[in-house]
């Protein structure tokens, strides 16, 4: 069982988080799920999540937000990012996006993640030495290897790669621990919507396998010994760049 208690999953709606909220539910904990879709939020409340909308891209609402979350569940042990939106873009067409589209992309991503990480980790810290906690950040197997036609999507989840590796080495001599859940391409509700958008060679994971494959180490290994946790096609990639990079990275900071 994995050894958080209290689970607030940022985005969790629908596909990867939803699946994440239930299994969490599903092993007794309290799970608070947010998103922006109120009547998802609903069908889920009926279901046993305690919910609470929010759109993490109104960057400037995210303090307020997290005042009100801790006091209404001051035992929150795990905050959890999930979160994310892609958007296909060829820089050979200026009209096929926007500057706007550009930067909201990037907000939702990249900066919501590192204001959340600012006003949830030093809440964790100030519960003392002894008393465990958790961050973790959905990221994506594209971190590590792009595809063409998401280039912003790509660079934030490898931006926000690197920003968790920087938040180990930070904590690590810290009772929070910091985890990084690598999905690969994954048949969830949107992807199975839009599977004539995705190359015709590319074949998406189930998600139960996947979720089975993700619970499987979070179920079982510490959670301060865990770094990536990848499944399926993403686990090469993760391997690939922790055996190449790894040790780089351990000296002199540790990872
Ligand atoms: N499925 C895959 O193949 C795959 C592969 C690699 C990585 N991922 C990553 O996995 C995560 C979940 O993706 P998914 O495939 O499960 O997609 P999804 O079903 O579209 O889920 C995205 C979730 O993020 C929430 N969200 C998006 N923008 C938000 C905003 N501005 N404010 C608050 N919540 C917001 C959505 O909630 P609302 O719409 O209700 O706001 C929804 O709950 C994402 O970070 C994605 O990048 C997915």
């Amino acid at each position: 069982m994995a050894p958080f208690n209290t689970i607030l999953l940022l985005g969790a709606t629908s596909g990867l988080g939803e699946s994440a909220a239930k299994r969490l539910l599903g092993q007794g904990k309290k799970v608070i799920v947010t998103g922006r879709r109120q009547a998802r939020l609903d069908a889920l409340k009926a279901e046993g999540l305690e919910t609470y909308a929010m759109d993490v891209s109104d960057i400037a609402a995210i303090p307020k937000h997290f005042d009100t979350l801790f006091s209404t569940y001051p035992d929150i042990d795990t905050v959890w990012i999930n979160s994310g939106m892609a958007t296909r873009y060829s820089v050979k067409d200026i009209n096929s996006y926007t500057d706007a589209d550009l930067a909201l992309e990037v907000t939702t991503n990249l900066t919501a993640a590192a204001i959340i990480a600012r006003h949830a980790i030093p809440r964790f810290l100030a519960r003392g030495e002894g008393v465990e906690s958790h961050f973790l950040i959905t990221t994506s197997g594209l971190a590590y290897v792009p595809i063409p036609f998401f280039p912003v999507y790509n660079a934030c989840k490898a931006g926000l790669h690197y920003f968790l590796v920087s938040l180990r080495q930070q904590l690590r001599d810290s009772p929070v621990s910091v985890i990084e859940i690598v999905p690969p391409y994954v048949a969830t509700e949107y992807v199975v919507e839009n599977k004539d958008e995705a190359p015709k060679n590319l074949q998406a994971m189930s998600l139960k396998d996947y979720e089975d494959e993700v619970f499987a180490q979070l179920d079982n290994i510490p959670a301060k010994q865990l770094k990536e946790v990848a499944a399926g096609p993403a686990v090469q990639r993760v391997k690939t760049w922790r055996d190449g990079l790894g040790a780089m990275i351990a000296k002199p900071f540790a990872d």
